[in-house]
């Protein structure tokens, strides 16, 4: 009988993976020679690629601060984490609070495994295999309602990881699902690369991506805009300056790259 679950990725390493490509354009060794040559590939028509994965870091670590320090949160669900970089979630939500507890969640096995290795002794940081396109499991998933209390506010971290489901309906279904499940008092924190800057640069990389077999399901012409990334927010409250190019979310005043060559938006809502 054909399951209608969705696929789970394996250690592959003919086909190539977003987090190892990510992985090659932050500098990592996580990497296998098919995720180079896509890196390669990719950078061929969009050369602002490594630095829209820098940007994508810094947005995340003032995110993560202004969740820990400001709003006081001490649960962090970090959903398509990726490979262990610096700069990592639970090392800057234990900066401001060591209390803290961290549930990363990917659906890449070797994600996953890198993750474990690296954080096996952390009490306070787990790391579990599931898949955002099935909320429900994910957030019933024994290891995380062992560290996460849904009844007390909790951020939801959703870092450039819905541009991988290129299904639109889904993408709301699985926003819709998370606001509903998370208190009063939490945040849900979304990054997304999009096309209103580079419209045909943006659309020739998707369709790269989509054709290498590295992101899967429904065929999607470009990027989502800025404005459908807008409506992953809905029914919550957004936090001062609201859905922006990341270099503009919160700036810590330093400027490594014009904005406009940004072509990422980010912002953070709260459930009130
Ligand atoms: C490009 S990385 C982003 C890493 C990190 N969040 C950041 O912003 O630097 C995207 C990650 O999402 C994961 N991912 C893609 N689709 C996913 C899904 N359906 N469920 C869970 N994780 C997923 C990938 O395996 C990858 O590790």
């Amino acid at each position: 009988m054909a399951s209608s679950r969705p696929q789970r990725p394996r250690l592959d390493t003919t086909t190539p993976n977003m987090g190892r490509v990510a992985d090659y354009f932050l500098g990592g060794k996580d990497n296998f020679a098919v995720d180079r040559e896509a890196a390669e590939a990719a950078l061929a028509i969009t050369p602002e690629l490594p630095a829209l994965w820098r940007e994508g870091r810094r947005f995340l670590g003032r995110a993560v601060r202004f969740l820990a320090q400001e709003a006081g949160i001490r649960q962090f669900v970090d959903i398509g984490c990726g490979l262990p970089t610096q700069g990592n979630v639970h090392e800057i939500a234990h900066s401001v609070a060591p209390d803290a507890r961290v549930v990363y969640v990917d659906n890449d096995p070797m994600v996953v495994v890198h993750g474990q290795a690296l954080l096996q002794d952390d009490r306070l940081t787990v790391v579990i295999e599931a898949d955002v396109r099935e909320p429900e499991l994910l957030l019933s998933h024994p290891r995380l309602t062992e560290m996460i209390d849904l009844d007390e506010p909790v951020a939801i971290l959703l870092f450039g990881v819905l541009q991988d489901i290129p299904d639109d309906a889904l993408v709301l279904q699985i926003s819709d699902h998370l606001r509903k499940a998370i208190s009063p008092g939490s945040y849900m924190a979304i990054s997304q690369p999009v096309s209103d800057l580079r419209p045909e640069a943006t659309a020739k990389l998707a369709a790269f991506y989509q054709d290498e077999g590295a992101i899967s399901g429904p065929r999607r012409e470009g990027l989502r805009t800025k404005t459908e990334v807008e409506r992953c927010f809905e029914g919550l409250d957004l936090v001062d300056p609201g859905v922006v190019y990341i270099p503009q979310w919160r700036p810590d005043g330093v400027v490594l790259h014009r904005p406009d060559s940004i072509w990422v938006v980010g912002g953070i809502g709260r459930k009130a």
